[in-house]
């Protein structure tokens, strides 16, 4: 318990002063007159309901905690779930941005720690075959939020829409979560194919979610670099693991995210470290992310 403890404090330590660097480099370039850019990380799967909702929320909240101005936008539009699991009722929508009922400073709600929440909206069904067009419309209403953070974290609906891949062809960083499984880890490789193609220079990084064990990490760890580097000559950094626990639905039960609601439970402390990974704090800052979203779509 004591070596438990002392090793949390010691990520929390280490998470604060590797934030603080960047937080403070951004504030000298900020003083240096160069506009503020937010560091875009996008949360994506091939197979559906793998974790990254629960990823996604709970890395704005760690991020948001160590001193992070954090935009979580819950691209998984008409199916969105962010806003449950911060118990919130959102009074706005991607949707309503996209119409020009609200703008995208509007649309945003408060959730924990102060994570600015873009809900995707419930039962909306018009984004999901969204033409180009009024892609292009949503990212450009989306652009004035990038100067106004420090982080924007994407929690994308499970596959490769278009809204998916627009941004995925454009972003630094890119966490794709899958499970031990064969089917979600294939799933995995064909999202991260993709990306990789559209996107060479994208840092990605894998999570494996609700692992049984270790060993069951290991091997899908084997199985899926191996294709990788065989087949794409590119492979994603592990960035972490979080086992199977209850906590997790228990956490989704309460409506709170599982790194406030069960800070010392199996996955919450497997999440920490994945709010560390060195990608996140190296990213360079998108330059006009959602307008060179756009013009992919062009
Ligand atoms: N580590 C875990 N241990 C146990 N259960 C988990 C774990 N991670 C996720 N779950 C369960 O899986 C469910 C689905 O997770 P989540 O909503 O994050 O998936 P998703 O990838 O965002 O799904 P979708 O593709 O529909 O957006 C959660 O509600 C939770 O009950
Ligand atoms: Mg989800």
């Amino acid at each position: 318990m004591a070596e438990a403890l002392s090793r949390e404090g010691f990520g929390r330590l280490f998470f604060g002063r590797a934030f603080a660097s960047a937080h403070g480099e951004a504030r000298a370039a900020e003083l240096r007159g160069a506009p503020r850019r937010a560091r875009v990380v996008c949360v994506a799967s091939g197979k559906g309901g793998v974790g990254k909702s629960i990823l996604a929320t709970n890395l704005a909240v760690l991020r948001a905690r160590a001193g992070e101005r954090v935009l979580l936008i819950d691209f998984d539009v008409g199916f969105a779930n962010d806003h449950l699991l911060y118990g919130l009722a959102p009074k706005h929508d991607l949707v309503g941005v996209l119409e020009g009922r609200v703008s995208a400073l509007d649309a945003l709600a408060t959730g924990p720690e102060g994570v600015q929440l873009l809900s995707g909206g419930v039962g909306r069904t018009e984004l999901v075959s969204a033409t180009r067009r009024e892609l292009e419309r949503l990212f450009r209403a989306l652009a004035p939020l990038e100067s106004r953070f420090d982080r924007i974290i994407v929690d994308h609906g499970a596959g490769l829409s278009y809204a998916t891949l627009a941004q995925l062809s454009v972003a630094e960083t890119l966490l794709v979560v899958a499970s031990h499984e064969v089917t979600a880890l294939s799933d995995a490789y064909a999202l991260f194919k993709r990306a990789h193609a559209a996107n060479p220079r994208v840092r990605a990084g894998l999570v494996i979610n609700r692992a049984p064990s270790r060993a069951h990490v290991d091997s899908a760890w084997e199985r899926y670099s191996g294709a990788c580097r065989k087949f794409l000559g590119a492979v994603p950094e592990l960035v972490g693991w979080v086992p199977a626990d209850d906590a997790v639905s228990a956490s989704v039960d309460e409506r709170r995210p599982l790194v406030l609601s069960h800070p010392d439970s199996p996955a919450a402390r497997a999440i920490e470290p994945i709010a560390s990974w060195r990608a996140l704090d190296q990213a360079a800052g998108a330059s006009a992310f959602y307008e060179q979203a756009g013009a992919v779509l062009r």
